[in-house]
């Protein structure tokens, strides 16, 4: 089974999903890692496991709708079964949307439907809310609003910070998100209409 890994970033969940893989527990294997932006580290990552790592910096196409095409075509060539976003900091188009739908998986920083968007922990903290977490999630047209498909919670201490929060969350997706790739490519876990389903279950 064939996984394409989107990111923008650091590519710690990359790097997450990578170690899974190496471990055997991924159920698949990552074939390529594509970032909008050239200088992301986690292209680094990428080429260190030898994976074929591609650059395709969206500033060069003048819209959203020519990005995304080029964004297709690459990700096709490399026949996945599965599209991953790791902290792909791009809101997709409709087409992109529809062409993945039922495999294509995000993970977010909240207990979605909570706090969709950017700004995540600084805005649980503000809420003075007690817990915070993230969710892996199918992606559909919605933005942050696609099926949860796994969750993981974090308390939130009296003397939390933005930045030790955003720790914490982290420590749980690196967690949550090998185990919600490794049920979609075993074939538990599917999108079946408009919800998750985990062994024919509705989640
Ligand atoms: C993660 O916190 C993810 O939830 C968000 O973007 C961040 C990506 O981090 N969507 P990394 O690049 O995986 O380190």
């Amino acid at each position: 089974r064939r996984v394409v890994v989107l990111i923008s970033g650091s590519g710690t969940n990359l790097q997450a999903l990578i170690d899974a893989q190496q471990h055997d527990e991924l159920g698949g294997e990552i074939v390529a890692v594509i970032s909008n932006q050239p200088d992301a580290y986690g292209l680094q990552r990428a080429r260190e496991a030898g994976i074929d790592a591609v650059a395709l910096p969206h500033r060069e196409y003048e819209s959203r709708e020519a990005f995304d095409g080029a964004l297709i075509k690459v990700i096709e060539r490399h026949e996945p079964d599965l599209v991953v976003l790791a902290g792909f900091m791009r809101i997709l188009t409709p087409r992109f949307v529809q062409r993945f739908l039922g495999r294509m998986l995000n993970i977010h920083p909240s207990l979605l439907p909570a706090y969709q968007g950017l700004h995540t922990h600084a805005r649980a903290l503000a809420d003075g809310a007690v817990e915070h977490g993230c969710s892996v999630h199918f992606v559909t047209e919605e933005l942050d609003g696609g099926p949860v498909a796994i969750q993981a919670a974090v308390a939130i201490a009296p003397d939390e910070t933005e930045d030790s929060l955003k720790a914490k969350v982290q420590a749980r997706e690196h967690l949550i998100f090998p185990i919600a790739v490794r049920w979609f490519l075993e074939g538990r876990l599917r999108l079946e209409g408009d919800a998750a389903t985990m062994d024919g279950t509705p989640l």
